[in-house]
């Protein structure tokens, strides 16, 4: 009998290797055809034609309107028709897209089809939270669906490339981008990036709902110097090694096909010409196979940086850097083949690229058929699913966070008489959207207003005052408004006998995104003396706070009673956060960033390394202010639950050192069912590299019913305990380790091991 079993397992395990085998030639197979195409293409394209690959051109004109007659439109209608453009960025629309693809499909002389790139970045019509949100349900799952969704959207609308994810580890809350990256930490922003490059590119590359994604910006583009957009970026070795790169080498291994350089320098050489990063690191370290796009104008933008001459000198640095195809700077179409003929780029330089941008063409199966993604009936139905309604819905209830709930004031008793609701942002209906939603239709969301109203009409409204002044769009500065209270007093009369107060302040939502850095990081204009107003009338208040950002909010955080951060949540704000208002949904974010109690503090995160002067202490010499706590308001990981957990049974058996086992036992000790994210944080305590003093090196998002015990178990491998030295040479090295699990960054049962 045991040998019939052992027979049917070898059989069973050989079938399966031979299935592996199969699909394994079959993928290089097609890997190999796909190349051999490409260099018979290659074989036939001129120079022009193949420096034409490696440029891409904004949208334009009217497409499906005449051709354009004069100026810039016409320069780039003409260079489509003469194979000069391999992408354009900012064009949707069947209609649109097939007009474009047409052209070059028919008119160019050698048909090759375009790509579409667009910054669909947390959805196209249909808007899940920003990224940031997103990032605070630590659900992978949820994740990938939200960037499927977007994805298919996008490709409904003719769009085959997304310039997106951000991967981007963000410390400093003053920098308007952290609302488009995961947050601070590089362990969950490369899982959680891994997950948004499967949901964009999807199970399989070539049907057509998969778009090809982006990592981006590569890299350190979120280290700008005072938080600053477009700053200068100065980090040491390690951090570049340990801290920025490992999510993009993690999409990397992921098959993301393509990466986008950035704005900023590294070391004093700009990301867009910078050789170390793009060719020793990226493509021949990590073996990526895609091609590297620059940043708008980035390019061009070496020539403010005074690291090159000229633009021609910038095409030349770029070129020869590794960055394959210029978004907006006309470097390339301008210069590039005079370069190649003068030998100051070599057309080996060239020919890669082109074979790289080719490549992603080929896999997506834009050869087969150029038209793939333009298809008027999907375009018709597939906007605005019911069922993409629904997973953006579910993204969102999983992205709030609960900050505070004293006296367990939420939820609210879907009874509760009498309630007022104040703050401009809970009739928003665009602000919500965050930024980044250049596909969106404004004003489509739907306000927590209208959220409350499906449990209750008992509730009287009052803005109170207005977040900003006139009115706002994502390419310009938004007006705060700084004085006018005039509305305050209806306000406070409406909070005044209420029975409870729901109170929305917060940033607006294109206070945050690209360009849009800031020095404070209170609530915006005159909303922090409305609550203090409001306060004075009625101290049971629900404050609901958005934002594109962590926000410093001590005051609030000493005397209301109950908080959650509800980001931008996007087209389903005001029912996900009603659903969190009147308990139908049991809140289960964890915050992916710190929050700081002044700005003072930022950046402040969890894994700073050990400093020679760790405390508290009781004389002055150690690392903190005299004026501010050294602790964040609210840690890396933070977030409550209308549930209570409680951890024991912390158990750690390193017997195997390639498979340390860690358990805890987690229990729900109230008495309703809710999710934890179980947390696991490790500290390498004596290395050769000074390391941090704790790094997240595992989670688990669990549903417990009320009163269940559940065992949670990791396993730490040499993945998570090595690190990378300044050659860039992962190792683990021996000696004892300290483990925390807990609730978040801050708050854990505490253990060790020794590697040997
Ligand atoms: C500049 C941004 O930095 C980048 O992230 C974006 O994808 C491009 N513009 C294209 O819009």
């Amino acid at each position: 009998m045991k040998q019939l079993r052992n027979i049917s397992k070898v059989f069973f395990l050989s079938f399966f290797l031979l299935i592996g085998i199969i699909r394994g030639n079959a993928q290089k197979r097609t890997a190999d055809s796909t190349e051999l195409k490409i260099d018979a293409l290659l074989k036939r394209m001129t120079i022009e034609e193949k420096v034409g690959q490696m440029n891409q051109y904004n949208g334009f004109w009217e497409v499906t309107g005449p051709a354009p007659k004069d100026g810039n439109a016409k320069l780039k209608y003409d260079h489509l028709r003469k194979g000069l453009v391999g992408a354009v960025l900012n064009v949707k629309g069947v209609e649109n897209v097939r007009k474009l693809q047409e052209i070059v499909v028919k008119e160019s002389r050698l048909g090759i089809p375009l790509l579409f790139g667009f910054d669909v970045i947390h959805g196209l019509k249909t808007l899940s939270p920003i990224p940031l949100a997103e990032a605070a349900s630590w659900d992978l799952e949820a994740i990938e669906q939200s960037a499927r969704m977007a994805a298919v959207e996008a490709s409904a609308v003719g769009i085959n490339w997304t310039f997106a994810p951000m991967v981007d580890i963000t410390r400093d809350a003053r920098w308007g981008r952290v609302m488009e990256g995961a947050g601070e930490d590089t362990y969950l922003g490369a899982q959680i990036g891994v997950a948004r490059v499967k949901g964009f590119q999807g199970k399989n590359f070539s049907d057509n709902t998969s778009i090809a994604a982006t990592a981006k910006h590569f890299a350190g583009y979120g280290f700008a110097e005072s938080g600053k957009d477009y700053n200068t970026v100065d980090v040491g070795t390690s951090t570049l090694y340990n801290v920025i790169f490992p999510p993009f080498k993690a999409l990397v291994e992921n098959d993301v096909k393509t990466v986008m350089n950035s704005f900023n320098v590294v070391n004093g050489i700009p990301a867009t010409g910078n050789k170390f990063l793009q060719r020793e690191i990226l493509k021949a370290a990590w073996n990526f196979k895609g091609f590297v796009i620059s940043d708008w104008g980035s390019a061009g933008e070496m020539v403010d940086h005074g690291f090159a001459n000229n633009l021609k000198d910038a095409a030349a640095l770029a070129a020869n850097a590794g960055s394959d195809m210029d978004m907006e700077s006309y470097a390339y179409v301008t210069h590039l083949v005079e370069l190649v003929k003068e030998g100051k780029v070599s057309i080996k330089v060239v020919d890669d690229a082109v074979r790289r941008i080719l490549r992603v063409k080929f896999q997506l199966g834009l050869f087969a058929n150029p038209y793939k993604y333009c298809d008027e009936r999907k375009e018709k139905e597939l906007l605005y699913h019911p069922a993409h309604l629904a997973t953006a819905l579910n993204m969102a209830k999983k992205s709030i966070v609960l900050l505070k709930n004293e006296n367990n004031l939420l939820p609210l008793n879907k009874q509760q008489k009498n309630i007022a609701v104040i703050g401009a942002l809970a009739n928003d209906k665009d602000s919500p959207l965050g930024s980044w939603r250049i596909g969106a239709d404004d004003s489509t969301a739907v306000t927590v207003l209208e959220g409350i109203k499906k449990y209750t009409n008992d509730f009287a409204y009052a803005k109170g005052a207005d977040v900003v002044v006139g009115k706002t769009a994502f390419i310009e500065e938004v007006k705060i408004n700084e004085t006018d209270t005039s509305f305050f007093a209806e306000a406070i009369a409406t909070a005044k006998n209420a029975s409870v107060v729901v109170m929305v302040l917060g940033e607006h939502g294109f206070q945050s995104g690209e360009g849009r850095s800031r020095s404070k990081l209170d609530f915006p204009g005159v909303q922090q003396k409305l609550l203090e107003a409001i306060y004075r009338v009625n101290k049971n208040i629900v404050l609901v706070v958005m934002s594109g950002r962590p926000l410093a909010i001590p005051w609030a955080n000493d005397h209301i009673p109950a908080i959650i951060e509800a980001w931008q949540l996007g087209s389903q704000t005001g029912n996900a956060v009603a659903q969190v208002l009147f308990g139908d949904y049991n809140p289960s974010g964890k915050l992916p960033m710190s929050f700081p109690k002044s700005v003072g503090q930022v950046p402040i995160y969890y894994n700073h390394l050990s400093t020679g002067r760790p405390g508290p202490k009781d004389l002055v010499f150690w690392a903190h202010y005299i004026d501010e706590s050294h602790k964040p308001l609210y840690p890396f990981g933070y977030g409550l639950s209308y549930s209570t957990f409680k951890y024991s049974n912390l158990t750690v058996d390193a017997t195997n050192k390639q498979a340390i086992k860690v358990s805890v036992t987690l229990n729900n000790t109230s008495n309703i069912a809710g999710e934890e994210v179980v947390q696991l944080y490790i500290q390498d305590k004596v290395s050769s590299i000074v390391r941090p003093v704790k790094e997240l090196k595992g989670f688990k998002k669990v549903m417990l019913k009320a009163g269940e015990f559940k065992q949670i178990d990791f396993t730490l491998t040499n993945k998570e305990l090595g690190y990378y030295n300044n050659e860039g040479q992962f190792i683990v090295e021996p000696g004892e380790f300290g483990v925390m699990v807990g609730t978040n960054s801050a708050d854990g049962l505490i253990s060790s091991f020794i590697i040997k």
